[in-house]
């Protein structure tokens, strides 16, 4: 065994091939006993339920190599609770939580070369995900599924890794009130496809979804949840009132970070666009984006320049991006659980 020999300074968000997945089905009424394998392929049915009514639901968690080079992974309990969450929602049966973790386990250990090189900026990033492969054709859940885990190195998901990045407020919406914006189906990533094709297209990074009800208060962006910070200091976190934003794990531990580590008073509230402002400092926040920086939103005509500006990260996303990944990466000691190391 020894490690790949990539540009790990140099890769980007994409699909590499890495040897190893693991997979377990769902029949009669069971999941199997899964098991590793190398074939990255899947065949199904002409009929099955994922390719008609979208019954799919995905998570996205990292590997980590620390400085003494072991192997970690950050929270994947709560990414295991997500899916079953997800599932719940979507009437799949939901893949064990404990399996969910083993099955982590599993697939990193197997794909251990694949797991960037401390300090390169890159990670591994891991894939679960499941959908419905029986035959479906009324409207009605299926009754055969498949769980799957593949993992792929990874660099930044925004060029220029911690750059402040320009977002715009997006004409479109992405989840519904009271739909499915608070689970990771892959049908609320199929509603921002066009909107994040048009935003490239007009040289912005990301969309910022406004709350789909009334289109005045702040939710988050097709791929991140978001931070923001107020000119007294205090961490802002956006809540949906129509519980429409994913339960970000990256969200989750930013507030407990800056509320117990770092003594930031903490407001989760309803922010209003207006709102923004008033704000100092942004960012955009999840497992690919880590904490990325915002530095302007395009509203139409007006633009809200973030005082931070467009050249680099403001003071306290900053500390909570250096606590946050030093507690990822195992040089900061983070809460008891929340680094899962992955034994050899
Ligand atoms: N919001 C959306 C829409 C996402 O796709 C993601 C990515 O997973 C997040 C937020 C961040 O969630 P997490 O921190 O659990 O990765
Ligand atoms: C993640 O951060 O894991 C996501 O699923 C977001 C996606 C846009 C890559």
């Amino acid at each position: 065994m020894a490690q790949k020999n990539l540009d790990w300074e140099n890769i980007g968000f994409s699909y590499i091939k890495t040897d190893y997945r693991y997979v377990s089905n769902y029949k009669d009424g069971k999941w199997d006993d899964g098991q590793i394998t190398e074939d990255s392929t899947i065949v199904m049915s002409e009929d099955a339920g994922v390719l008609h009514y979208a019954q799919e639901c995905f998570e996205g968690l990292k590997a980590y190599r620390t400085e003494d080079n072991r192997i970690v992974c950050f929270r994947p309990d709560l990414n295991a609770e997500r899916m079953v969450d997800s599932a719940t929602r979507l009437e799949m049966p939901p893949f064990p939580k404990e399996r969910f973790i083993k099955a982590v386990e599993e697939v990193v250990k197997a794909n251990e070369d694949w797991v960037p090189p401390y300090g390169s900026g890159a990670t591994l990033y891991i894939r679960p995900v499941m959908f419905a492969t029986g035959n479906v054709i009324g409207v009605n859940p299926a009754d055969e599924y498949q769980f799957r885990i593949f993992c792929t190195p990874v660099g930044p998901y925004f060029k220029g890794g911690a750059k402040p990045i320009s977002i715009k407020v997006s004409d479109f919406d992405r989840a519904a009130p009271h739909g499915t914006g608070n689970i990771k189906a892959g049908l609320n990533y199929a509603m921002s496809l066009h909107p994040i094709v048009k935003a490239h297209e007009e040289g912005f990074a990301e969309n910022l979804y406004l709350d789909a009800g009334t289109r005045t208060y702040v939710e988050e962006t097709g791929g991140a949840n978001i931070i923001f910070v107020d000119k007294d200091g205090n961490l802002v976190i956006p809540r949906s009132y129509t519980d429409s934003i994913l339960p970000s794990v990256t969200r989750r531990s930013i507030a407990y970070v800056a509320e117990h580590v770092l003594g930031l008073k903490v407001e989760e509230r309803p922010v209003k666009l207006e709102e923004v402002s008033s704000f100092v400092e942004m960012g955009l926040c999840g497992t690919a984006a880590v904490i990325s920086p915002v530095g302007k939103i395009t509203d139409h005509g007006k633009v809200y320049e973030i005082p931070s500006g467009m050249d680099e990260m403001g003071p306290v996303i900053k500390k909570l991006y250096d606590t946050l990944t030093g507690i990822q990466m195992g040089h900061i000691e983070g809460p008891a659980g929340w680094v899962h190391e992955i034994k050899k």
